[in-house]
């Protein structure tokens, strides 16, 4: 399973860089926000940083003409961008065209297997699942995920499925059981996969022990 970092923060895409861990980057208008600097400097520096793997830029315009007319705009900004295209009837016709012209889309906002199979058909390059946000309303984030990869192999479908809104380590866990090909990690997240109560506990118990060896 691929790991992209869920962020905008320059900092924390640098941590996971440094850590060998990045297979890409999804940013949108919330994360963007939340890096609290001016857009064009914050996708610059991304971009500066990150220059051979997908970088997802989150598109704002919600009819087909003017969807594609975005994405053109925002692809020309480096060769890995991938354009984030909410699920809506426009945005799958401008997924669409934009595949066969050879910009990458993200599929965003995907809650249900039945709207991952139309971004498929659509040509979808990467299909954004958002498990927190189902499990937040009492939905099984994972079920989505482990049907529509199913659907993916079933039908020999190119889309890739990419967990997102992860809000835990147990969600990263479960998504890479189920076969995601991407999961998409808040740096909180990413921080916490590695740690376990007992590994902090047997490196204190191992350091303590070791001073007892007659040396
Ligand atoms: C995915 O690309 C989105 O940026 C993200 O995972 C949304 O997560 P949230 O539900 O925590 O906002």
């Amino acid at each position: 399973m691929k790991i992209f970092i869920d962020t905008a923060i320059i900092k924390e895409i640098e941590w996971a860089e440094e850590r060998g861990l990045l297979d890409g980057i999804t940013t949108n208008p919330s994360l963007l926000s939340r890096a609290d600097r001016k857009l064009g400097e914050v996708i610059n520096d991304i971009l500066k940083l990150i220059k051979d793997r997908p970088v997802s830029i989150e598109l704002v315009s919600q009819n087909v003409d003017e969807i594609i007319e975005e994405a053109r705009t925002v692809s020309k900004l480096a060769k890995n961008v991938v354009v984030k295209v909410p699920m809506t009837d426009e945005g799958m016709m401008a997924v669409q065209y934009l595949e066969k012209k050879g910009i990458h889309t993200n599929v965003t906002l995907v809650f249900s297997a039945a709207q991952a199979l139309l971004a498929a058909k659509s040509g979808a390059t990467f299909i954004s699942i958002f498990m927190g946000r189902l499990d937040d309303i009492k939905q099984s984030g994972i079920e989505v995920v482990r049907e529509s990869v199913q659907i993916m192999r079933q039908y020999e479908f190119q889309s890739n499925i990419l967990a997102a809104s992860i809000r835990s380590v147990s969600h990263v866990e479960e998504c890479a059981l189920a076969g995601a090909d991407v999961a998409t990690i808040p740096f909180k997240v990413l921080v916490q996969m590695y740690r376990h109560d007992l590994t902090d506990k047997g490196i204190k118990k191992f350091l303590e022990d070791w001073e007892k060896v007659p040396k």
